[in-house]
C-alpha cells in the first residue's frame, strides 16, 4: 500500500510540475538573466513597442476583456453548492435591480430634495427654519442621529462584504451579472442616506461635526465582521436582518422627531426609512428563493448564526475617547424606544413568519432541529427582553457625555 501511495504521489507532483511549466511561458523562465526580455516585460504597457503577438507571449494568455473577465470570475467556491442555488434565480434578482431599486439620475431622490439650497435667494430663510427646528429637539434624539449617521456612512465597508458573499460579487468593478448590478444599485441607494443626514446635521449645528467625522474614519478603518464567512446565505441572513433593524430604527427616529416639532426630519427619517424598506423585501425574497431550492442549507446557516447574536454594523465605533461609545449610543437608542431588545426580537419574530419556517417538511433530522431551535427564539428573546426592560425601569438613569454632542450629557 505505502508504495502505491508513494507512486500516486511521484505522479500527481510531476504532473503538477508539468501543469507549472505550461503556464510558464518562455520569455518568462528566461528572463531572470536576459536584458531583452527584461526590457520586454518593462516596455508591456506600452503599445506602440510591443505588439498583441509578443504581449501573449509574455504573459502566456491573450488578454481581451472577454478572456479577463472569464480569468476572474471564480471558479471554485468555498461555498460551491450555495453559489449554484443563488446562481439559479438570478433572473429574479434582475427583476429585482428593476423593481425594487428606484430608477437613478433624475427620477431618483437626492439628499438635496430634503436640505435646504443653499443656492437660492431665501437661502438663509431656509437654513434658519432648519436651525429652528432643530432646537427643539433634545441632545439624546441628536446622539442617536448620531450613532445612525456614522453607521451609514461606513457604506464603504458594507459594499466591500457584499463583494465577498460568493457568487455575488463584483470583480471587474463594471460586471454585468444580476447579482453585481443589484449591489451597486444597491450601494449608490445607501449612499444617499449617509449624505442626507451628515448634511442635516452639519446644518443643524447642534453637533460637533470633527468629533463625529472622527468616529466615522474609525469606523471604515476598523471595519466589522458580520460573521458571513463569504457564504451568500449567511449574508442574506444577515442582510434581511439588518435592513429591517435599520428600518425600524429610522422610523423611529423620525417619529420621535415629529414628537418634539421638527418636521424636516421626520421626512428625512421617513425617506431613508422607506430605502431600508424596499431593500429588506429584496433581501428576504432572495432568502425565500433559497428556501425553495434547499431549505436544509439556509436553516442550518440560520441556526449557525442565531447562536452567535447578530452583530450590528456599527459595533467597533469609536470616538478616540470613549471606550464604550457603542454601549453608551445603544444604551440611549434603547431608553428613547428607538430600537430595543424587543425589536431584536421582533425582527426575528418576523422572518420566522415571513419565510413560514415552521411549515416546511421534508427536511433533514439536522434542519429539522434547527427549525425548532430558531422557530422558538423568538418568545425566548422576547420574555428575555421583556424581563431586562422592566428591570431596568427601577435603575436610576446613567447620563454619559458625548464627544458627539460638544462633551453634554445624554
Ligand atoms: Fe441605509
Ligand atoms: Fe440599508
Amino acid at each position: 500500500m505505502p508504495s502505491t501511495r508513494t507512486a500516486a504521489l511521484a505522479a500527481v507532483l510531476s504532473s503538477a510540475a508539468s501543469v507549472v511549466a505550461a503556464f510558464t511561458s518562455p520569455a518568462v523562465t528566461s528572463s531572470a538573466t536576459s536584458k531583452k526580455s527584461t526590457t520586454s516585460i518593462y516596455s508591456t504597457v506600452d503599445p506602440s513597442v510591443v505588439t498583441k503577438k509578443e504581449y501573449q507571449d509574455i504573459c502566456g494568455v491573450d488578454f481581451d476583456d472577454r478572456s479577463m473577465q472569464d480569468r476572474l470570475r471564480k471558479t471554485s467556491y468555498l461555498y460551491p453548492k450555495h453559489v449554484e442555488v443563488i446562481e439559479d434565480f438570478e433572473p429574479l434578482v434582475n427583476q429585482m435591480v428593476d423593481d425594487i431599486l428606484l430608477e437613478t439620475g433624475e427620477k431618483a431622490w437626492q439628499p438635496q430634495d430634503y436640505l435646504p439650497d443653499l443656492a437660492a435667494d431665501d437661502w438663509l430663510q431656509q437654513t434658519k427654519d432648519l436651525r429652528e427646528a432643530a432646537e427643539g429637539i433634545p441632545d439624546e434624539v441628536f446622539v442617536v442621529l448620531v450613532g445612525d449617521m456614522v453607521t451609514e456612512e461606513a457604506l464603504p465597508t458594507y459594499q466591500t462584504l457584499l463583494n465577498t458573499f460568493e457568487g455575488c460579487d463584483d470583480p471587474i468593478g463594471t460586471t454585468d451579472s444580476a447579482w453585481a448590478k443589484w449591489s451597486r444599485g444597491w450601494t449608490s441607494e445607501e449612499n444617499r442616506h449617509g449624505d442626507l443626514l451628515n448634511k442635516y446635521l452639519y446644518l443643524t449645528g447642534k453637533t460637533d461635526m470633527r468629533a463625529i467625522e472622527v468616529t466615522i474614519q474609525h469606523l471604515i478603518t476598523s471595519g466589522f465582521n458580520p460573521g458571513a464567512r463569504k457564504d451568500p446565505y449567511r449574508g442574506f441572513l444577515y442582510t434581511s436582518f439588518q435592513e429591517r433593524a435599520t428600518k425600524v430604527s429610522h422610523g423611529n427616529v423620525g417619529k420621535v422627531a415629529k414628537d418634539y416639532g421638527a418636521k424636516d426630519l421626520q421626512r428625512i427619517c421617513a425617506k431613508i426609512a422607506g430605502d431600508e424598506g424596499r431593500h429588506e423585501k429584496a433581501y428576504q425574497s432572495f432568502c425565500t428563493e433559497i428556501l425553495k431550492r434547499d431549505p436544509d442549507g439556509l436553516l442550518m446557516e440560520f441556526g449557525d448564526m442565531m447562536r452567535g447574536q447578530i452583530v450590528m454594523p456599527a459595533e467597533l465605533m469609536t470616538d478616540g475617547k470613549d471606550a464604550q461609545l457603542y454601549e453608551n449610543f445603544s444604551a440611549v437608542a434603547q431608553r428613547l424606544g428607538v430600537y430595543t431588545a424587543i425589536d431584536y426580537a421582533e425582527i426575528i419574530q418576523h422572518l420566522v413568519d415571513h419565510w413560514k419556517l415552521g411549515e416546511l417538511t421534508g427536511l433533514s433530522p439536522e434542519a429539522e432541529k434547527e427549525q425548532e431551535y430558531i422557530c422558538r427564539l423568538p418568545t425566548r428573546y422576547k420574555k428575555l427582553a421583556e424581563r431586562s426592560m422592566n428591570k431596568k425601569k427601577d435603575d436610576v438613569v446613567e447620563l454619559n457625555s458625548f464627544s458627539w454632542i460638544f462633551d453634554r450629557k445624554a
